[in-house]
C-alpha cells in the first residue's frame, strides 16, 4: 500500500515531535517542511526532507495526503483554510484556532470541501482514557454525579523572562486548561455552564496565578477543578503518568469521578466501590486497580491520522468538537473577567 504523504507546517517545538512520531510509523512519509525560520533547514536535513518557506509554496508544489499545522496558535486559522483549500486532510494543533469565529469558518469550510480535520488532542490517545470513558458510560460508578481535578504545579521563573509569557493569553488557563478540558468532556461529555474565580496575589501579572472552576454537564453531572501555575505539587495529568521526560513522574492521580454507586480515581486508574456495589458510608469500600497500556500518544494520532486519509477511521476529535474545548476554555477565561456564569452554546 502506497504511505501516506504528509506535508509538516511549522518545525518549531511541537513541528519535531509529530517528526519523531511519523519516524515511528512505517505507513507515512513525511514529504516537505513549510517554515520561514532558518532552524527549519537544520530540521530537515538529517533526513533530506525539502523544506517551503510558507504553506501555499509547499501546497503548490507537492502531492501531498495530509497537512500536520504546528504553526503558533494564531496562525491556525490562515493555514487551515489553505490546506482545505487544497483538500488536505488536516491534523492541527490544539487550539483548533484563537478565536471561536475563526473555528465556526474552518467547521464550515471542512465540511464544505468534504474533508476532514483532526485537533491535536492527544490525551484522547492514551488508553486510561478510553476505559475510564468506557467505565462510566456502562454505568460502573453507577449514575455520573461529579469530578473533581487539579493541574497544580510550579513552572520555572525562566518562563516568564518573556514579556509576553506574563499577559493573560499565555496565563494557565489559555496555554493549559484546554488539555484538562478536552479530557473530561472526552470522559464526562459536553459542558454545559462554568464559572470561574481567579487569583493574581503572588506573580501580580496580568495572567492569573490559580483559577477555581466550576461547571455542570450537559448530564447534569458537576465538576470542580483548580489550576496553577505557582503550586508545586504531585497533582497534574503529565506527573500522575509520566507522559513527557520534561516531569518526572510522581503517579500521584489528578482527576477523580465520581459516582452514585462508586468513584474512579485518574489517571492511574483505581476504582473504588463497596461490596456488590451496594454499601453505604458504614460500610467498607475497597479499591481495584485497573491497569492499562503506556503508548506514545503522537504515535498513536499519527496512526489515525493516516486511517482518516485511507478512510477507514473518522476523526476522534474533530473541528467541531475540537471548537467546543475551545469555546469551554474561553468561557472560563471570560467568566473569571466578567465574575458571571457562561451558559455555553452546543
Ligand atoms: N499538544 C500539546 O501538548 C502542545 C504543546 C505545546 C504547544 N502546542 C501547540 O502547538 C502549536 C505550536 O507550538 P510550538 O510550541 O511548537 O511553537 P514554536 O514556536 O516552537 O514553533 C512554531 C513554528 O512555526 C513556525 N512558523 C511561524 N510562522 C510560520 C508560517 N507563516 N509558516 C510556517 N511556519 C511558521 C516557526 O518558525 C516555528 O518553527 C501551538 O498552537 C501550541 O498551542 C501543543
Amino acid at each position: 500500500m502506497d504511505k501516506v504523504r504528509v506535508g509538516l507546517i511549522g518545525a518549531g517545538l511541537m513541528g519535531v515531535r509529530h517528526m519523531k512520531a511519523m519516524e515511528e510509523v512505517p505507513e507515512i512519509a513525511l514529504v516537505a517542511i513549510a517554515d520561514p525560520s532558518p532552524i527549519a533547514v537544520k530540521v530537515g536535513a538529517p533526513q533530506n526532507i525539502p523544506i517551503y518557506p510558507d504553506a501555499g509554496a509547499m501546497l503548490a508544489r507537492c502531492v501531498l495526503d495530509a497537512v500536520i499545522i504546528a504553526t503558533p496558535t494564531e496562525r491556525h486559522h490562515q493555514d487551515i483554510m489553505m490546506a482545505l483549500e487544497a483538500r488536505q486532510t488536516v491534523l492541527v494543533e490544539k487550539p483548533i484556532t484563537a478565536t471561536l469565529a475563526e473555528a465556526d469558518e474552518v467547521n464550515g469550510f471542512a465540511e464544505q470541501k468534504g474533508c476532514h480535520v483532526l485537533v491535536g488532542h492527544q490525551r484522547r490517545y492514551y488508553p486510561c482514557a478510553a476505559e475510564a470513558r468506557e467505565i462510566i458510560a456502562q454505568g460502573r460508578i453507577g449514575k455520573l454525579m461529579g469530578v473533581t481535578g487539579q493541574w497544580t504545579t510550579r513552572k520555572d521563573e525562566d518562563y516568564y523572562s518573556a514579556a509576553w509569557r506574563r499577559d493573560v493569553k499565555a496565563g494557565p488557563i489559555l496555554t493549559n486548561l484546554i488539555h484538562e478540558i478536552d479530557l473530561i468532556r472526552f470522559i464526562c461529555g459536553d459542558i454545559a455552564t462554568v464559572s470561574a474565580e481567579v487569583t493574581h496575589h503572588d506573580q501580580e501579572f496580568d495572567k492569573e496565578d490559580a483559577v477555581a472552576i466550576s461547571m455542570k454537564f450537559v448530564n447534569s453531572a458537576v465538576g470542580t477543578f483548580l489550576l496553577s501555575d505557582r503550586t508545586p505539587t504531585p497533582w497534574t495529568w503529565e506527573m500522575a503518568l509520566g507522559e513527557s521526560v520534561r516531569f518526572p513522574k510522581t503517579g500521584q492521580n489528578a482527576i477523580r469521578f465520581l459516582g452514585t454507586k462508586g468513584a474512579l480515581d485518574f489517571p492511574n486508574l483505581t476504582l473504588w466501590s463497596h461490596a456488590n456495589n451496594d454499601g453505604d458510608w458504614h460500610d467498607e469500600i475497597t479499591a481495584e486497580r485497573i491497569k492499562t497500556p503506556f503508548v506514545d500518544a503522537y504515535i498513536a494520532q499519527c496512526r489515525h491520522l493516516c486511517a482518516i486519509v485511507r478512510g477507514t477511521e473518522t476523526p476522534i476529535i474533530d473541528a467541531r468538537n475540537g471548537s467546543k474545548s475551545l469555546a469551554a476554555t474561553l468561557a472560563v477565561a471570560s467568566s473569571a473577567a466578567s465574575g458571571r456564569r457562561v451558559i455555553l452554546e452546543l
